[in-house]
This record gives C-alpha cells, structure tokens and sequence, in this order.
C-alpha cells in the first residue's frame, strides 16, 4: 500500500527538538504522573510504589470496566459495550478508516483537516471529495457544497470536529443539517473529535454519536487530558456494524492497550472535571493573549478560536509558509506549523495551548520576524 508522507508528523518530527519556542504542540500542557495523580487526590509516592509488584500481562483485552465507563461518560447515551480503546486517536482513525473504506468506494473529507483522514482512503484506492473549508466562511462546512459531493456510493463524510488547524467548531443547528444530508445517502459520518469536551463556558459539546446512529466520534487522551504519552485512543459509536467490525481488525493490530496506560486513563475519566478545569482555564487565558497578539499586530488576520487549541494565523508577506517556518526555527528558535503541512498557503497554524510565557515569547519573536523581513 503506497500512502503519502504525513506532512504534520513529519515536520513536527524534524523541527520539534529545535525549538525554543514551541507553538507547535497541540496538547493541552502535558501533566506529570505527579500532577495527575495529585489532581486524582492520589499520593503519588504511595501510589506509584504500588505498582511495583504489577505483572506485565495483556490486561483487559477490550479494555478495563473503568476505562470503558469512563469513556462512555463523556457521551450522552454511549454505553461501555459501545467503546473500542484503540491505540491513540491516531490508530482510532485508522480502524475505522479501514475497515469501512473500499477501493469502490467514494468519500468526502473536510479540508483542512489530519491527513490521515483523507490519505489512507486514496492510499486504498477510495477517491476522497475534498469539502473545503475556508476563512470566509468561518471555517465552517458549507452545506450546498457538501450536498453536491456525496451520491449513492459515499461511504463516509469526515469532519473533524473542533476543527484542527483552524480551531472552529460545528454549532449544532449545522451538525444536524450534515447529519440529514448523510442519512440522505445512507453514509456514516467519522466525527474526530480529539478536541471535543472543554467548551469556553463549561456547556456540554454534543457528540456526532449523540446525534445520529451511524455517527463515529474518535477521542483520545491526548489533547484534553494532557496525557499523550499514555497513547490511549477510542472509537465510540452506537453503530452494530461499525463495532463488529473494528473489533475483528483490532484484533490483528492491537490486541490491547497497554495495561498502564487503561490504568491511569481510567483514573483521568474518574477525574475529568478537575483536569478540564485546570485545562480550560490554560486555554481561556492563552486565547487572550492570542487574540490581543493579532489586534496588536500589523499585517497579520485570523478567525479567532472557539475550541480546540490550534488557531491559522495569516501573514501578509510573500514568503511560502514553509520556508517561513524553517526560517522561524533557525532564526528565532520559533516552532509553528507550515499551512503547507495542511495543504493552505500564506499561513501557519499556532498551537496556544502550553504555558502562556511561552506562548508571548513566541509571538513576540515572530512580530520581530515580521518587522525585519
Ligand atoms: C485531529 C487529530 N486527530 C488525531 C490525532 C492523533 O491523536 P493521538 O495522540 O490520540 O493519536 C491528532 C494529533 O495531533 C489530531 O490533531
């Protein structure tokens, strides 16, 4: 199978080490254990010394009856025989991607989005109908154009939803005109929805699967959670189908997830509201600093973010966004991504979401960039 190279990974693969500044991260600031478990009211001495005496089997195959309450928690009407733990959003995608997608088929993926979703469907022969999202029109899918893409044979519609790069998110009355418009066809809809769950004002960010029974959400303990080491993803989704068969392709490539990392997901779950309070916070402060940044700032526009923690910054230069982000890092130790990297040109996405020095520091070092070029 001949797929192309993943222009995000790769990128952050090469430059992420070099940086000084890093605004490419997408993670909400990643935890410690110890501040995971301090937030989990756990003493983490007490704890981690017992897990010394753990044996390294497998675990729970399909998951532990914490982990998949736990997931099954973040929906509305999820059950935990509804929940697949797959390794990573990442592998999530993959699973469905996979298992639903045949080279006869066709389906529409939004753009920008992750490349996964639409590069392992043309790596399988699938054509893949781009539904463009654009500044104009706030980033947001456009519904006579989405109505004009699909036909009998499409399979699935993907979104990614909050939006990664451009930090948008769907208001329901658009979702539930997506879903009419999937039912329409009879195709499923794979939500990725990593950056789903903390709303600017604590309201409940309603699911794909909460909406339609052929909706997939993939989620991952990544980005909201802060524990991306932990390489703990998942499909959810009320679809008999869908279930039945990711979990005959998980068997082939997963097995389990790692028996620590259910464990101190699980403990996450449990403690979600103190971590998402922590987290929202992170990010209402940094989207601040951001906002004013661009008010301030000559020669620079964007859409401001409603969720996720990524935003597109555009830049009036002429200067093609990758070259400008080498010259970002070997220039100013600044790290951002190239809007190449999601197929967009003229600018670069800004992952605000780590600590707010950093995040001025380094918006500092690129109006200098600015000024002198
Ligand atoms: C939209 C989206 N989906 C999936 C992933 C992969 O996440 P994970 O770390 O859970 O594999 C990412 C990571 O950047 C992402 O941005």
């Amino acid at each position: 199978m001949k797929i192309k190279t993943f222009k995000v990974e790769q990128w952050m693969n090469e430059f992420e080490n070099d940086a000084l500044y890093n605004l490419g991260e997408t993670c909400i600031d990643s935890m410690s254990l110890r501040e995971l478990l301090e937030l989990a009211g756990k003493n983490p001495e007490e704890f981690l010394a017992s897990l010394a005496d753990e044996r390294m089997t497998y675990g729970y195959i399909e998951g532990s009856p914490n982990l998949l309450t736990g997931i099954a928690g973040l929906y509305e009407n999820i059950t935990s025989q509804q929940v697949i733990p797959t390794h990573g959003a990442i592998g999530a995608n993959y699973q469905v991607i996979l298992s639903l997608i045949e080279a006869k088929d066709n389906m529409v993926s939004v753009m920008p989005t992750y490349q996964q979703h639409y590069s392992i469907p043309e790596s399988i022969g699938a054509e893949v109908r781009p539904l463009q999202l654009t500044l104009e029109n706030d980033f947001l899918p456009d519904l006579d154009l989405l109505r004009g893409l699909v036909d009998e044979h499409t399979k699935v519609i993907t979104i990614n939803n909050p939006n990664n790069p451009s930090g948008s998110w769907i208001p329901l009355g658009i979702m539930k005109e997506i879903v009419e418009i999937a039912k329409s066809v009879d195709a499923y809809i794979l939500s990725d929805e990593v950056y789903r769950g903390i709303a600017e004002n604590e309201s409940y960010m309603p699911s794909i699967v909460d909406l339609y029974d052929k909706g997939i959400s993939v989620g991952s303990m990544s980005k909201i959670f802060s524990l991306a080491g932990l390489r703990l993803g998942w499909i959810a989704t009320r679809s008999s189908e869908v279930l039945k068969a990711c979990w005959t392709r998980r068997d082939y490539d997963t097995i389990s997830c790692g028996r620590l990392d259910d464990l101190f997901a699980s403990i996450a779950l449990a403690h979600k509201d103190a971590i998402f309070k922590r987290n929202r916070a992170i990010l209402n402060k940094n989207r601040a600093i951001l906002d004013q940044w661009v008010r301030e700032t000559e020669g620079v526009h964007y859409l401001k973010p409603v969720a996720g923690t990524t935003a597109l910054v555009y830049y009036d230069k002429n200067i093609p966004s990758y070259e400008l982000c080498v010259r970002l890092i070997k220039e100013k130790g600044l790290l951002f991504t190239p809007g190449s990297c999601f197929e967009l040109e003229g600018c670069v996405r800004i992952g605000y979401a780590f600590d707010s020095k950093t995040l001025r520091e380094g918006l500092d070092k690129f109006a200098e960039f600015l000024k002198e070029n």
